[in-house]
């Protein structure tokens, strides 16, 4: 069995995947939201700020401990220590929850991506976008044609399937988002938009600020569900892993930033509100979108950018449950995918009608989609990483020296991984639960 794991090719396809991975519709669709939620430019000062300090830490800690130890989740907790097996386990149970409403957005995307093709005038997007979320058939087809198309290349294997989409997707999403920026920019009043983001208003920082910013940036880097952990068992050695993270983080921020640059000048220049929360993405821009010269192929490139974005990160998030099924219960690769396209299936289906048919059924007050986003978001992944940093920090007591070959850098990550990051992940649950 051991022999039999898969590989990447090389490290350019292991940073490849890696920022696939990352970034998603963490950076396109929720970090705008949120920045236009928080008051724009601090929060990106604050975000900012966490992503090019602590973050490193569990990222690194996560490859590593996947590139060290060569197994899937449970495997490579119950080789730290055999009784660990049950928490490394919650890694796949969270990948599969994140997957389930993951792809109910994946589906909202592969509609927009045919409106713009089909080119309908919609008079109020708004409404458009709840009656659209409400139809119980066409919702649920777009759900499980997105899981599909997902499974699909999961079950072509590590080479074949994840590297070669990745390495298609992301070039195509550079290039897109590349384009889309200096639209935007060429619009007027783009300035308004540029300065909303870049000119810090520090008297609106806050403590419900700095734990979203928090929760963003681990959230955004694919921290605390395994993903990570799996994507860096297939690395064959270390070579440098410190600076592949660097580079991942400084990937991950500069497509985040450039999304808010394709977005903001454009909500500006169009006179309206940044923090329509997650409406921003399927209301406000097609309505901008139907208001510009060749806003279809505009709304076109936009949504397959996103679809790009979406799948690539949805990819690396069955890949570690994936891995568990094949390496616990040593089946093929096909018959773990089409296990999980059941069982995200499953789940899929609900979290896609809590928006209509099952608008009613209430979990402590919240719907099933925004359950499962609840706790994976704000419970699960901070949990799972508070967990792994506590066993490397404490139980293997892994030295920062040894990874960053670096007195100073060695000596922050090791308080980091100690102290500063499980208080941050412990505040982060707290606000959470409360
Ligand atoms: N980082 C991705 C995004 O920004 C989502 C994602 C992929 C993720 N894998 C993950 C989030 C693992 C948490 C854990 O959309």
């Amino acid at each position: 069995m051991e022999n039999k794991r898969p590989s990447w090719t090389s490290k350019y396809a292991f940073i490849i995947t890696t920022i696939g991975s990352a970034v998603g519709l963490g950076n396109i669709w929720r970090f705008p939201y949120v920045m236009g939620q928080n008051g724009g430019a601090v929060f990106l000062a604050v975000y900012i700020l966490i992503i090019s300090t602590i973050c490193f830490i569990p990222l690194l800690n996560e490859l590593y401990i996947g590139n060290s130890t060569k197994k899937e989740c449970i495997g490579a907790y119950e080789s730290i220590n055999p009784k660990l097996g049950f928490l490394g386990a919650l890694n796949p149970l969270t990948g599969v929850l994140i997957a389930s409403f993951y792809v109910v957005v994946g589906g909202w995307i592969i509609n927009y991506i045919f409106r713009s093709i089909l080119s309908y005038k919609i008079t109020d997007y708004g409404e458009y976008f709840i009656s659209f979320i409400q139809q119980p058939f066409y919702s649920c087809f777009l759900t499980i044609l997105f899981l599909f198309i997902c499974i699909f290349f999961t079950a072509r294997g590590v080479k074949k399937g994840i590297e070669a989409a990745n390495k298609f997707l992301m070039p195509l999403l550079a290039v897109l988002l590349i384009f889309l920026v200096i639209n935007s920019l060429r619009l007027p009043n783009a300035d308004i938009g540029l300065e909303f983001m870049f000119k810090p208003d520090f008297s609106k920082l806050n403590s419900h600020l700095l734990l979203s910013a928090l929760g963003q940036a681990f959230f955004t880097l694919s921290v605390g569900m395994g993903a990570l952990l799996t994507y860096g068992s297939y690395i064959k050695e270390d070579k440098n892993l410190v600076k592949s993270v660097y580079t991942i983080i400084l990937s991950d921020t500069a497509f985040a930033l450039l999304a808010g640059v394709m977005i903001f000048p454009a909500v500006f220049s169009f006179n309206m509100e940044p923090n329509s929360g997650a409406g921003l993405v399927f209301v406000t821009l097609p309505k901008i979108f139907s208001q510009i010269p060749y806003g279809h192929l505009i709304s076109f490139a936009f949504f397959i950018l996103l679809f790009s974005a979406a799948v690539t990160s949805a990819i690396s998030i069955i890949e570690c449950p994936c891995a568990t099924l094949i390496e616990q219960l040593k089946i093929s690769r096909v018959k773990a995918c089409i296990i999980l396209f059941f069982i995200i299936s499953l789940i899929a289906i609900p979290a896609t009608l809590s928006f209509g048919n099952l608008e009613n059924i209430k979990i402590f007050g919240k719907t099933i989609f925004d359950t499962l986003d609840f706790l994976t978001s704000n419970i699960m992944l901070p949990m799972n990483t508070l967990i792994l940093c506590l066993i490397s920090g404490w139980y293997l007591k892994i030295k920062g020296y040894n990874l960053l070959n670096n007195k100073i850098s060695g000596l922050f990550f090791d308080v980091g991984l100690k102290y500063i990051v499980p208080i941050a992940l412990a505040g982060l649950i707290f606000m959470g639960l409360r």
